[in-house]
């Protein structure tokens, strides 16, 4: 609560600057129409937009089919997402494109590709036929575990092209959890690589699929890019290198006309049990979402050089590094590494090199930025930024101020985009050339996105009271379910409230309407703007031997938003050492990945629970943050528990 109470007294507000709004793609007229219209009757928005926006071999017959909570698209309409991405832009109106350059990538050491639409289109048709050559057919699923490379594009755009939905796991994610995926979407051919660059060196990805296949048989086929030229052991029959593939594939592929319902990928997101959730987004409804929100949030122009800093593993990537921008025919940029490498001024010397105009990137990464100084950005010739956003978190106000004045030089607006892996697209965001900003608020919902927040009840929560956040009316770019499992899909969502979509969030909305979002209300922490699951890591802690039991909460940390403090109960005679806290942190890592290893590890011989033997996390939260409990701990079975837990407070 104080955090909403020091945001909601922000008044700081930044008008659209009248020049940028004279040139947007959406000006304050076409986002009052729009905001009308998708008031009126959003399924005929969105129809518009998908007609404006994207090439449909076959025309739909219903724009909206919605059996709450299943709802369907565009129906019977057919489309391919590579055509839309690519063919477009290299033949018929689209074709002054084709040397336009469609990905703009460096590599971590310095190497760069650039590569225009007709080269992409060509090796994406290659590609196309290498996966159908190599047994891969419509509706079959391919996971991809591969580095920030444009061959990851050019495979998600293959997958794309003859229907096979893909499934991208992010590269950072261990063996283990690398196996849970592909057994849970069934696939049956991993495309990765050797390795990629990371803080100067090769990190292994191949290594840790030969692992993962030691643990299941479903797949058939490893394709394998080469990238770092570290030492990879090929399985004869199973493993085949991406170049060799290539050299006698032909670049003539016809893209598949597809249904728009057809599965376009499933992408695994933490939730509030120790499984993830494989989210499900189909063809024609998430590629008319990203499409336009992109066109209009990020004011693309032919002539702008777009980066958005995500990794492709991540919703942010697939969105907004490969569909959205490809469909609108722009060029997009792709760093590899981390920001940091060589220098801290890495990323502003990137922006500078190539002439980024629209920068897209999270608060983590700002928050990183601003503690290392302002000499690095101002070292850089920043001038061709002309649009910045951020996704992820909610950013806090100051944080916002520097990217403002710092990066942006006070010229540049700023949208701060509220989404999820559920919805495929963006939700709340400003629209530069009509939504006044107010720093830390992501401000109104985009036009035919009914977005509200609901008190326990279910009645609209009257400002400035808060509640949760939820989407009232189905969109196009909402997920279809989770892989396998509707049961859950309809619990984890629509359960909440009667034919509502409940995103998990709390949030508030000020008298002005505008929302501000104030993060996970359930068991699930934002680390640097990447989901991890608590059940997770305690289902990973308490996998190893040494741990009887273990509970695991976010608490406040400057750079990453949340940092995980595990609280653990070893095994009776099991040393409780700084040694066993590197082993358990290690265990993790083998577990899930570096990205879910607890920050800090406090041991205790008992957690707190309530009578009926929940763990009561809220007082663990408190504990982590070093705040006294100020909620009901009148069901707490043992109040030594508690006191003890403040006596372990590490150092
Ligand atoms: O808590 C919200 C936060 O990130 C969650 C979604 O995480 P994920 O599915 O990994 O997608 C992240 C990128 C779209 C949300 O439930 N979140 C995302 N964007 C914002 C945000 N919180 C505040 N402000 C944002 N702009």
């Amino acid at each position: 609560m104080s955090d909403i109470e020091s945001l909601l007294k922000e008044t700081r507000s930044f008008k659209p600057d009248p020049a940028f709004s004279k040139q947007a793609n959406w000006n304050k007229k076409t986002v009052a129409e729009f905001r009308k219209a998708g008031a009126q009757n959003s399924p005929r928005f969105w129809a518009k937009q998908a007609k404006d926006n994207l090439t449909w071999f076959t025309p739909w017959k219903k724009v909206l089919d919605w059996k709450p909570p299943f709802a369907k698209w565009f129906v019977g309409g057919k489309l391919n997402v590579s055509y839309n991405c690519l063919d477009r832009h290299v033949e018929g109106p689209g074709a002054h494109r084709r040397n336009k350059a469609a990905i703009i990538w460096e590599g971590e050491p310095g190497d760069t590709r650039v590569i225009t639409y007709a080269e992409l289109h060509r090796e994406v048709c290659k590609f196309a036929n290498v996966l159908k050559s190599q047994g891969v057919k419509k509706g079959e699923r391919v996971v991809l575990y591969m580095p920030m490379i444009p061959e990851l594009a050019i495979a998600m755009l293959a997958c794309t092209r003859i229907g096979a939905p893909h499934s991208i796991v992010f590269g950072g994610f261990s063996a283990d959890a690398l196996r849970d995926r592909i057994d849970d979407a069934g696939a049956k051919m991993v495309i990765t690589a050797d390795g990629g660059f990371r803080k100067g060196a090769g990190f292994p990805l191949k290594k840790a699929v030969d692992d993962a296949l030691s643990m299941t048989d479903i797949v058939e086929k490893v394709i394998v890019v080469e990238r770092t030229k570290q030492d990879v052991t090929m399985k004869a029959g199973r493993d085949v290198w991406w170049h060799d593939l290539m050299e006698d594939a032909s670049p003539k592929c016809a893209p598949a006309k597809l249904d728009s319902e057809h599965p376009l990928f499933i992408l695994y997101t933490s939730g509030s049990t120790g499984k993830p959730k494989g989210i499900l987004h189909t063809t024609g409804g998430y590629l008319t979402h990203v499409t336009t929100t992109f066109k209009a949030i990020f004011d693309i122009k032919d002539e702008d050089v777009y980066w958005c800093t995500a990794d492709i593993g991540w919703i942010t990537g697939h969105s907004y590094v490969v569909y959205g921008p490809l469909a609108n025919g722009a060029t997009t940029m792709m760093y590899e590494g981390v920001p940091v490498h060589p220098g801290p001024d890495r990323w502003w010397s990137l922006i500078a090199k190539w002439g980024v105009n629209i920068f897209y990137t999270a608060p983590t990464a700002i928050r990183t930025f601003i503690r290392l100084g302002d000499e690095h950005p101002n070292a850089h010739d920043l001038s061709s930024l002309r649009l910045l956003g951020t996704v992820g978190e909610p950013i806090n106000p100051e944080a916002w101020m520097w990217y403002h004045k710092v990066i942006g030089k006070k010229r540049c607006p700023i949208v701060d985009t509220w989404w999820q892996t559920e919805t495929g697209g963006i939700m709340i965001t400003s629209l530069p050339g009509a939504v006044a900003t107010k720093p830390g608020s992501a401000t109104l919902a985009f036009p035919g996105i009914d977005a509200e927040i609901y008190d326990d009840d279910g009645e609209v929560a009257k400002p400035p009271n808060g509640g949760l956040l939820v989407v009232r009316k189905p969109w196009p770019g909402m997920l279809r379910g989770i892989w396998g499992d509707p049961k859950r899909y309809k619990e984890q969502y629509w359960s909440q409230y009667k034919d509502t979509y409940f995103a998990g969030d709390g949030a508030h909305r000020d008298k002005q309407g505008y929302f501000w979002i104030m993060g996970r209300i359930d068991d699930v922490m934002n680390i640097s703007g990447h989901r991890i699951g608590t059940m997770e890591v305690e289902s990973a802690l308490v996998s190893h031997h040494d741990v009887a039991e273990a509970a695991v909460v976010g608490r406040p940390d400057d750079i990453t938003g949340t940092a995980i403090v595990a609280f653990v109960s070893p095994v009776g005679g099991t040393d409780a050492s700084d040694k066993f806290k590197d082993t358990l942190r290690a265990h993790v890592s083998k577990e899930i990945g570096a990205i879910a290893r607890p920050a800090e590890i406090r041991f205790t011989d008992a957690l707190p629970k309530t009578r009926s033997g929940k763990i009561m996390r809220r007082l663990l939260r408190d504990v982590a943050a070093g705040k006294e409990s100020s909620g009901d701990t009148s069901t707490l079975e043992d109040f030594s528990v508690l006191a003890k837990l403040r006596e372990s407070d590490e150092d």
